[in-house]
């Protein structure tokens, strides 16, 4: 298992050539997979390797979050197999957002190991298919671009120190995704911050912080037509 998020570790490459298959898993962002994931995949090279996807989500809209992976993957050379997403707390919970408090639950493992089997089976030729039909989006890039931006303008702030003392550990700024943020000034770039928030989660003195995201929870949940009852409903689901 290689971890791709911090942005060294993409800077690397990875090299294919050893493996049978491979199964890519990122979390959705904004409808899509992160832009550093949608940068990376471009990288590889699958040389008619099988591939399999997961996805997972903070219990909002997604689709057509599976479609652009897959295409991705298929014009590296990649057969992909079958697609998946899972709920999980959503990221912004740790702003205020109570969404998907408590997963992924065992009812998210269940569809997990299920998942396994019927990757094995696809990968070691057990069950010759690929992946049918997945939802194709009606929207140009640039206008998702512009759905991306958003986030910013009306959902949360880029994190920072607010001129906080700390121990300079620098465990945000190493993690960081995108080199965004600076330990020592204690402030992110806005340009390239995705907004994970990995950097908020990893601060072992908790002084990294962004804005309180609660007054935006229910203005989320109108604009999406939905109650926090019915998201919590939501099952984790299999694409084959
Ligand atoms: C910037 C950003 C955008 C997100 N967009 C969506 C979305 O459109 N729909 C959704 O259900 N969840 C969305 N989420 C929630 C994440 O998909 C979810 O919390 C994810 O599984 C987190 O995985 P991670 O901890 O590996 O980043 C978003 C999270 C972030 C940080
Ligand atoms: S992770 Fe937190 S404690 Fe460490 S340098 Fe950054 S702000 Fe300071
Ligand atoms: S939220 Fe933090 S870790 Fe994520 S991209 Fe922005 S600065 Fe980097």
């Amino acid at each position: 298992m290689i971890d791709i998020t911090p942005h060294g570790a993409r800077e690397k490459g990875f090299d294919c050539t050893p493996y049978d298959a491979l199964i890519l898993g990122s979390p959705v962002h904004s409808w899509r997979i992160p832009r550093v994931v949608r940068e990376w995949i471009p990288n590889l090279s699958g040389d008619g390797k099988k591939c399999a996807i997961f996805l997972t989500y903070g219990g909002f809209q997604i689709h057509p979050a599976h479609y652009t992976p897959c295409q991705l993957l298929q014009q590296q050379g990649f057969s992909v197999v079958s697609s998946a997403e899972f709920l999980a707390f959503h990221t912004f919970y740790i702003g205020g957002w109570k969404a998907m408090e408590g997963r992924p639950d065992e009812s998210d493992f269940a569809v997990a190991r299920e998942y396994a089997e019927i990757i094995y089976a696809r990968f070691s030729g057990k069950d010759t298919n690929l992946v049918g039909e997945l939802e194709k989006t009606c929207h140009p890039e640039k206008l998702l671009d512009q759905i991306e931006g958003f986030r910013f303008r009306i959902l949360t702030q880029v994190p920072t120190r607010n001129g906080a003392d700390c121990c300079m550990c620098r465990e945000g700024e190493e993690f960081c995704l995108t080199g965004a943020i600076n330990a020592t000034t204690g402030e992110t770039d806005l340009s390239r911050c995705i907004a994970c928030l990995g950097c908020v989660l990893r601060c072992p003195e908790g002084v990294l912080r962004i804005n309180d995201m609660s007054p935006s929870w229910e203005f989320k949940l109108k604009g999406e037509h939905i109650t926090k009852e019915e998201m919590n409903k939501k099952k984790s689901r299999i694409y084959l």
